[in-house]
């Protein structure tokens, strides 16, 4: 079992507003093997005291409202560490192997949460100074490139050290709870599987709404968009799931390569294609909820003009038996009106109809899961209106299900949680294996390099709103509208 946890860029904001929580919850749930050391790295790192008050003061923010269990917390603090040095340095990293990890049979999971320009330095220093073992696992964040060659660039130096069973890639979406629902609805259920394809599904929907701006982080926000930043990891992990065969098990080959084969079927979006099939936004000044919020390029740090989408939608399609002819649109984008992600699976309508007046492609049956801000499923069906009307009126009615209500006094992992626990224990299902980023890459620059040779503009959509009117009509084009 894993005995330590070394963070490079352990004193970094992605560390104190989700590592160490995550940490700390899985000590409160006794996951945490009682050796394990969390061991701290970064340039400008505090001492020892200094930083362990500054991980104590996050936890409060960051843990939920209930106050810290004092024995946990104690027990936390204690396995905490803390060293000024720069990681990519071999003379500065052969002190930790000297010193700290001493005891080359404990496992060692190495945490980059640095931008990945240091991912190749630092992970040769590892090297070099013996830490890069067999029994080390390497977790990495996103970004992983911008496109698909620098991809595989910064692939190529992990793989120089790393066997691909050693890395772990984060889409920290794949760790949120009803992701993985996902999965339990479709194959650990009869009820929907005979109906998951092109005969009983119109569309499919998925949505991810935030109602926060690139603010604090707008040059690097910048230089991705929408596009990179949310669909070619989340939205399309998120479609791989909806989309995919029944694996034969969940083990991770099993869950990947079923994966992989619905984004090598993903029809590419090229050319002029772009024009009819993707909308992209950029937000400008507007209200969210009572707060007046400034335009995109006014935010801190803006430089005055720039075509960075901040919102995006796309028709897809995935040319297979099960899903030919059924769009998948997709939407996400900043400064919307609230934040939510939320899969939207409309059925299709009755081959033929008996209440005359009632049914119509509203009517028809819609499976909503919802994944925050609540998790939840819903399932709209038409039901009777009580009473002696002859008529028979019909009302849509939802068979609801609320995870936060059916498990009351359970606590809901946060996707940090789930995904530090699973590579403790070595388990990657829920993480990217390097040919399904190389595939997302694979179909997200067509669509790059068709908005480049298209010129398309990112038209405004006025913060607080749902997104520009384009990305109403891309959908109204096909007869069918949005589920807000
Ligand atoms: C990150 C993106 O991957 O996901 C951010 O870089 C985005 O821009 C965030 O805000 C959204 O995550 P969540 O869990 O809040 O939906």
């Amino acid at each position: 079992m894993i005995c330590d946890i070394l963070i490079i860029g352990g004193d970094g904001d992605l560390a104190y507003r989700k590592l160490y929580p995550a940490l700390f919850h899985l000590d409160e749930a006794d996951c945490l093997p009682a050796c394990l050391r969390i061991v701290s790295v970064s340039r400008t790192a505090l001492n020892a005291a200094d930083f362990r008050n500054k991980v104590l003061l996050m936890l409060t923010e960051y843990c939920g409202a209930a106050p810290l269990n004092a024995k946990v917390q104690q027990r936390f603090l204690a396995r905490l560490h803390s060293y000024s040095l720069d990681a990519t340095s071999e003379a500065a990293l052969s002190v930790l192997s000297r010193e700290v990890f001493t005891d080359k049979s404990r496992d060692l999971i190495t945490y980059l949460a640095t931008p990945p320009a240091i991912f190749a330095p630092v992970c040769q220093s590892l090297w070099a100074v013996g830490l890069a073992r067999e029994n080390m696992r390497l977790v990495v964040e996103k970004p992983l490139g911008h496109d698909q060659e620098s991809f595989l660039q910064i692939n190529a130096s992990l793989m120089s050290i790393f066997k691909e069973s050693q890395i772990y890639r984060i889409d920290h979406y794949l760790g949120k709870e009803t992701v993985q629902n996902l999965l339990t609805l479709r194959f650990a259920n009869a009820l929907f599987e005979p109906l998951w394809n092109n005969n009983y599904i119109d569309h499919v929907q998925i949505t991810a709404a935030e109602s926060v701006g690139a603010g604090g982080r707008w040059s690097f926000y910048d230089e991705a968009g929408a596009l990179r930043d949310m669909v070619q990891n989340h939205l399309l992990q998120l479609l791989c799931l909806l989309a995919m065969e029944p694996p034969a098990s969940l083990s991770p080959r099993s869950v990947h390569d079923e994966k992989l084969k619905v984004l090598h079927s993903l029809a590419p979006i090229k050319g002029r294609d772009v024009t009819d099939k993707t909308v992209r936004g950029q937000y400008t000044a507007g209200n969210i909820g009572s707060e007046a919020v400034p335009g995109y390029t006014a935010e801190q740090g803006a430089t005055a003009r720039s075509n960075t989408e901040t919102f995006v939608a796309i028709k897809a399609h995935i040319n297979n038996w099960r899903w030919a002819g059924v769009p998948f649109y997709l939407r996400t984008g900043k400064r919307l009106q609230r934040r939510y992600c939320e899969i939207v699976v409309q059925f299709k309508e009755l081959p033929h109809v008996i209440f005359q007046d009632q049914t119509g492609r509203d009517s028809a049956n819609r499976l909503v899961i919802q994944l925050q801000p609540e998790e939840g499923i819903r399932l709209h069906l038409l039901n009777k209106v009580p009473g002696l009307d002859d008529n028979f009126p019909l009302e849509s009615v939802s068979l609801n299900l609320s995870l936060t209500d059916a498990f009351t006094d359970r606590h809901v992992p946060d996707a940090y949680e789930r995904l530090l626990y699973d590579v403790m224990r070595g388990n990657s299902t829920l993480f990217m294996r390097a040919d399904l980023v190389e595939a997302a890459w694979a179909w997200i620059d067509d669509i790059h390099e068709g908005w480049s040779t298209h010129k398309l503009k990112a038209v405004p959509y006025v913060s607080g709103s749902m997104g520009p009117t384009d990305s109403i009509a891309l959908v109204a084009r096909d007869n069918r509208q949005w589920q807000d």
